[in-house]
């Protein structure tokens, strides 16, 4: 175990500064509260969405299966949300990164979409897209946007008409294992980890991390909390992701 420590600015020794602008496999992990600053709940913590609502009533296949319009009720909900949010500074100082740095990869644990709206190409979204749904019987997969008429509560599949899903990784469900296979890889090959707003609390994600660091990986966390990840990074920035990546950016790039 590496002692964690909270960096202010400048946040890295120069040596590590030279890491990170020579490092090709970047490799971003991200959760919930890179999104905090674009008005997205997170999950856990004083005002975290598990506060209010029990996810076992919502995000597992047995409460879509009791009450499926419960559940879609709750992912339309968020949906919109997740519609009226903006990227913030942290999302698109990665996007902006992966344009200097094209083997600059994301492995998010978000469904909302903001780091594809960012501009993020090589990206990995394990735990899914709230704005997909698929076909519980045919397995299709279609954007919110294709489905008529496009309403609140239950929906059906265009093709077959067999009630359809939130395209969402629900608790006790496993991982789409291509994508799985992928993130592993990533995991092995990279020179550099930045793990960003998640408590790591999902082993998977979590072990993601790990995996890297212990392969090698220059470590990053960057979170206002402490988390089961603090004292395995090399160095904890303890500040909101936005402001953080946004000045990391442009230390590395000398751009706005
Ligand atoms: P959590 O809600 O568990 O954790 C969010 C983390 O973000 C916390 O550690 C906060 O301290 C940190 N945070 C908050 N604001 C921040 C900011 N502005 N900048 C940086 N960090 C900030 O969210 P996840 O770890 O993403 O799964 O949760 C993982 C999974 O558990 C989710 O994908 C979801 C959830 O249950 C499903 O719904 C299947």
């Amino acid at each position: 175990m590496r002692e964690s420590f909270a960096k202010m600015e400048p946040f890295f020794k120069t040596s590590e500064w030279d890491l990170l602008r020579k490092a090709k496999n970047v490799l971003f992990l991200t959760g919930a509260g890179i999104s905090e600053e674009s008005g997205i709940p997170t999950f856990r913590g004083d005002q975290g969405l598990w506060k209010s609502y029990r996810a076992e009533e919502l995000a597992t296949p047995e409460a879509f299966h009791k009450n499926p319009a419960l559940v879609w009720e709750w992912y339309d909900w968020r949906r919109g949300i997740c519609s009226n949010a903006e990227p913030n500074p942290g999302h698109i100082a990665i996007a902006k990164w992966e344009n200097k740095n094209p083997r600059l990869q994301v492995i998010t644990q978000n469904v909302d979409g903001l780091h594809a709206r960012a501009g993020s190409k090589n990206l990995s979204e394990i735990h899914g897209n709230i704005f997909w749904a698929r076909c519980t019987n045919c397995h299709s997969k279609f954007h919110i946007d294709q489905i008529t008429p496009k309403r609140s509560g239950i929906k059906f599949c265009p093709n077959c008409e067999f009630i359809l899903r939130p395209h969402i990784v629900w608790f006790g469900e496993s991982y789409e294992d291509r994508i799985l296979v992928r993130c592993w890889e990533l995991a092995k090959q990279a020179e550099v980890v930045f793990v960003v707003g998640t408590s790591a609390q999902v082993s998977v994600p979590s072990s993601l991390a790990l995996s890297a660091i212990r392969n090698g990986a220059f470590g990053v966390e960057i979170n206002p909390s402490v988390t089961n990840l603090s004292d395995s990074v090399h160095v904890h920035i303890t500040d909101k992701s936005g402001p953080t990546l946004s000045k990391i950016f442009q230390t590395l790039f000398q751009e706005e």
